[in-house]
């Protein structure tokens, strides 16, 4: 609010491909200069002719952003270039952007009529991670890995059993990560409400590897089922025990974040164990534990990690109407990138 008690709107707009924590954390900041946020997300078109194709289509985006606990409304197909017309046309004071200069096709800083304005606020960018430093990564292991001819692009790693025994040893799941997680970005990508007596706690766990619209999706029926949604996350080697290949791409403190950063979420558990125990569904006084259509694997011991829940009736399968993977994103930055 200004002194005089009017809401402060922020506006921030930008391609948002492949929506990483990254733009969630400018998002967040963003909000923070203001009360309410507005979000402008250009169009496939728009992209392609000012620094080449998407890899993710608008609806896609468009969807991603609006699914961040941060933003209050997504503008479908704003222009490239930020006018004061569009502040004016949302009623935006002012226009939020990352710290890093972004240019039209013609080398022109498409924040220039707002900065001339006085209409230009910046905030930090989080370093460690970019859409193209995220697609470097599918490439990384795919260039070395991927049989050419063949859609296996799996590789021998090590057990991951022999990681806890060495201390020297580097994840090799998740070692090109530049990102340097703290505390401090956890508490602030993280709500701080406990569940209020009488809540219906509800639990999913998984991989939540390259959080896509898929998760997204899963993520808002799960929260239909009850008024607090917990997801678990699994550590970066029990991924990859049942993931395979190179899985997973973001390590687990990326992969907070990015969950964190969902609206519909409320709490996180980091590294939760891959069988829903008793203890941990007591310890969380969960009323449902949820997974999606994806195929439920074993335990390392061969049992059903879900056999708890079920056995208490307190599980539900559901549908999140969207069959995008994880796996299938890395196809799609090969096909991208051919
Ligand atoms: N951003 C950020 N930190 C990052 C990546 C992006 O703060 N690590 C911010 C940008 O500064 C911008 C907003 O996210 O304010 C939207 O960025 P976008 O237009 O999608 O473009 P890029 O900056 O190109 O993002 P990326 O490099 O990940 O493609
Ligand atoms: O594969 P991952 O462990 O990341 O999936 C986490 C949860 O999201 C699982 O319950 C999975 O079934 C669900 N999901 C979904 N629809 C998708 C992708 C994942 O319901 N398209």
């Amino acid at each position: 609010m200004t002194e005089n008690g009017k809401e402060v709107r922020v506006w921030c707009d930008g391609c948002y491909d492949m929506v990483h924590f990254g733009h969630a954390n400018s998002l967040r900041q963003a909000k923070a200069l203001g009360d309410y946020l507005v979000v402008g997300v250009h169009t496939d078109e728009e992209i392609t002719k000012h620094k080449g194709p998407p890899v993710f289509m608008e609806q896609e985006r468009y969807k991603m952003v609006r699914g961040i606990k941060w933003v209050d409304e997504v503008v479908e197909g704003a222009p490239y270039v930020t006018t004061l017309e569009t502040l004016d046309k949302y009623n935006c004071d002012f226009c939020v952007h990352g710290d890093d200069i972004t240019m039209t096709a013609d080398g022109i800083d498409t924040y220039h009529l707002v900065k001339a304005a006085g209409r230009y606020r910046e905030v930090q960018r989080t370093a460690g991670v970019s859409t193209t430093d995220l697609v470097g990564r599918m490439l990384l292991m795919t260039r070395q890995h991927f049989k050419q001819g063949d859609s296996e692009y799996s590789v021998d790693r090590e057990p991951s059993k022999s990681m806890g025994q060495d201390r020297t040893a580097r994840s090799p799941w998740t070692g090109c990560s530049q990102f340097l997680p703290t505390t401090q970005k956890i508490i602030q990508f993280s709500d701080g409400k406990s569940p209020q007596p009488g809540d219906k706690v509800v639990y999913v766990a998984g991989a939540f590897d390259l959080f896509h619209v898929g998760h997204l999706d899963f993520l808002e029926v799960a929260k239909k089922e009850g008024d607090y949604l917990i997801v678990g996350l699994h550590t970066d080697p029990v991924v990859n025990r049942y993931k395979c290949g190179n899985h997973p791409i973001m390590n687990l403190h990326e992969r907070v974040l990015s969950v964190l950063a969902c609206k519909y979420v409320n709490e996180v558990v980091i590294g939760a164990p891959y069988e829903v125990t008793k203890d941990l569904m007591e310890h969380f006084d969960v009323s449902i534990v949820c997974h999606g259509q994806t195929p439920i694997m074993p335990c390392e011991d061969g049992l059903d990690p879900y056999s708890e829940p079920k056995r208490q009736n307190k599980f539900k399968l559901l549908d999140s109407g969207n069959d995008m993977t994880t796996e299938k994103i890395v196809e799609r930055i090969i096909l991208h990138s051919a």
